[in-house]
């Protein structure tokens, strides 16, 4: 029996399972970028992203962090808690890259003196606009406490995982987290961690390991996604 499709994104489709709680998140080869105006498939992404974002999770919920993971259900299905989305990406920055030099005119790979957070609306017609906390909170994106609760966690996720791809010999220069609330309200860090949602950088040469080679057209790009599954699967078994 196939189950059915609760809600089809981009890049992934969330099934529902015969457990309310419970869901499948299913990762797609398909690619966008621009917002959805370039299209194209990554072969392969979406077992490699299923692999990453798994062992990942994993890794995380052994460090105390919680997370919406449950395991996996094929080699392109993970299980995930049915939470509801909040509408925001959480964009964390260590370098300088993508549409924030865009938007300062600086060189990208200057670092910044801190971590820099920045939170945009999940709306792609919109064009994920950037936020303030002023706008999060007075639409009701989100309450007061649970901004301060996303911005620390943010930050730890951030520390843990600069940390780790550093290991595998990669600089994390930002990344995009999403998180969600359980049916009790508990907040939990949901979606996905994949090269699709983080910029990766070789460390010593600056080759970019990430979307970014879909986005630029840069070329490898099915080659570079295998490469950094390789190296997350080798470092963190399941
Ligand atoms: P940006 O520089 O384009 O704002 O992207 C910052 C980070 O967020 C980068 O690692 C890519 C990721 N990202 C997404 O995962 N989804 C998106 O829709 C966008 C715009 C960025
Ligand atoms: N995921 C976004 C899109 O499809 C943007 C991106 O990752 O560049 O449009």
């Amino acid at each position: 029996m196939t189950n059915e499709i609760l809600r089809e994104g981009k890049s992934k489709k969330l099934l529902i399972t015969e457990d309310p709680e419970v869901l499948i998140q299913y990762f797609k080869d398909d690619a966008t970028a621009f917002n959805g105006e370039k299209k194209g498939i990554i072969e392969s992404k979406g077992r490699v992203n299923c692999q990453i974002s798994a062992r990942i999770f994993k890794m995380l919920e052994e460090k105390g962090f919680l997370t919406h993971y449950r395991g996996l259900a094929s080699d392109r299905e993970m299980l995930v808690d049915r939470v509801d989305i909040i509408p925001l990406e959480v964009v964390i920055r260590n370098v300088v890259a993508g549409s924030l030099a865009k938007r300062f005119g600086i060189e990208e790979g200057t670092a910044l003196a801190e971590p820099l957070q920045e939170f945009f609306l999940k709306d792609d017609d919109l064009g994920d606009p950037l936020l303030t906390r002023n706008h999060i909170l007075a639409f009701g994106w989100a309450t007061n406490e649970e901004m301060d609760y996303l911005a620390a966690e943010g930050l730890r996720i951030n520390a843990v995982m600069t940390e780790f791809w550093a290991s595998l010999g990669i600089r994390l220069v930002d990344h995009k987290l999403e998180f969600g609330r359980r049916a009790d309200g508990t907040i939990v860090l949901a979606d996905e961690i994949t090269p699709d949602g983080c910029r990766l950088w070789e460390i010593g040469t600056d080759r970019k390991m990430d979307k970014d080679r879909f986005r630029r057209s840069l070329g490898k790009v099915e080659e570079t996604y295998a490469e950094v599954c390789d190296k997350v699967s080798a470092a963190l078994p399941l």
